[in-house]
């Protein structure tokens, strides 16, 4: 059994701890400044420790009870200065997207984790989408030759799925909010994964329609990426956090076919004017991906894995994250780079 520790245990902290103890390879305990959250969710999961303060945590971590890793599930503008805090114990980390809300201290964080040989991924759930996973692969073998373009559309009511959002992280830019950096981040970073770092875009967004909120709820990106070799590659990806269906559709198109993932299928075609074909079709609940991300973590800890999304590939996602908003600002395109 690995001792983790979540720290955060509200929404996703909460999601962590259960599918974490889903694995059956992990003894969770909790850190959560608030004494209600902390005291409902340790009950609730029967945890063998749960903690008011980072440094009580680490207090026991020194008295002979290591924890091997923590799952950092506080607002955004925290998780860099609590990793720093953790790797400098010699803790693992698995780090809940986006990394940060800047690029301070990422650095030093990284200086650690080299020093100390520690295992660390940030929790880019999508990757452990079974049907992204797919066109990965099928990208991956060239079967439809050099992709070219990239077209996202998605959204879902966020209201829905968060009924408390206008009073968490999601209400300030400053703490991680707004629909650049809560929910399109995910969809950059699988962009990325797909088919390399994103060298330039230019963005516009705006805030809608949610209610009692001014962040924006609506977003517009055009981007290059570098394919194999020199290449560009065109994108344009499209998100809004208020509409009624929950639905996506990311299509890449290559010079001999296109590759789509909507919903839970993975769809191909080839022929001009034909049908879509079903290449396969997934079955999933909401918890399913959370396993299969801190199972795959766990074989990281152990050694059998490489991090699903590392450092230098979320830091990259960050800087994505930073050009947009810059770019909201110019009204130009933006580089995402230092
Ligand atoms: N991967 C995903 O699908 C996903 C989904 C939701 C949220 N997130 C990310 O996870 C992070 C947290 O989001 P959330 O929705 O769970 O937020 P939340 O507000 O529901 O929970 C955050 C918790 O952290 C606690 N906390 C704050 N400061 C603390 C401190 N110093 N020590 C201990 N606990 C502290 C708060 O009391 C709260 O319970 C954000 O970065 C968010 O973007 C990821």
């Amino acid at each position: 059994m690995h001792r983790i520790l979540v720290i955060g245990g509200g929404s996703i902290g909460e999601r962590h701890t259960r599918c974490f103890q889903n694995t059956g390879r992990a003894d969770v305990c909790l850190c959560e400044v608030s004494d209600e959250v902390r005291s409902r969710v340790a009950d609730t999961y029967s945890l063998s420790a749960s903690f008011k303060t980072l440094d009580d945590a680490l207090a026991d971590h020194g008295s002979g009870k290591p924890f091997v890793a923590a799952v950092v599930c506080t607002p955004a503008h925290l998780h860099i200065a609590m990793a720093r805090q953790l790797a400098e114990a010699g803790i693992g980390l698995l780090i809940e997207k986006p990394l940060s809300t800047s690029e301070d201290g990422i650095e030093e964080l990284r200086s650690l984790v080299e020093e100390n040989s520690l295992a660390v991924s940030v929790a880019y759930v999508m990757r452990h989408h079974p049907a992204f996973a797919a066109m990965k692969e099928t990208l991956d073998t060239g079967r439809f030759g050099r992709p070219v373009q990239i077209v996202y559309t998605g959204g879902q009511h966020f209201p829905f799925y968060r009924p408390a959002y206008r009073e968490i992280y999601y209400t300030k830019r400053e703490t991680g909010g707004g629909a650049i950096q809560d929910g399109l981040t995910h969809t950059m970073n699988t962009a990325e994964w797909l088919l390399g770092p994103i060298t330039k875009l230019v963005c516009d967004a705006e805030h809608l329609v949610l209610d009692g909120v001014d962040v924006e709820d609506t977003v517009h990106v055009m981007t290059r990426q570098t394919g194999a070799g020199e290449s560009s590659i065109l994108g344009s990806f499209s998100l809004n956090q208020h509409q009624p269906p929950n639905e996506s559709r990311m299509t890449v198109l290559c010079e001999q076919g296109a590759v789509r993932v909507e919903g839970l299928r993975l769809l191909t075609c080839t022929e001009p004017n034909s049908d879509w074909t079903v290449e396969e079709e997934f079955h999933l609940e909401r918890d399913d991906l959370f396993v299969a991300q801190a199972s795959a973590f766990l074989d990281q800890l152990e050694g059998k894995a490489e991090a699903a999304c590392t450092l230098d590939e979320a830091l990259q996602t960050l800087r994505v994250n930073l050009a947009e908003l810059r770019s909201l600002e110019t009204q130009k395109w933006e580089t995402p780079s230092v």
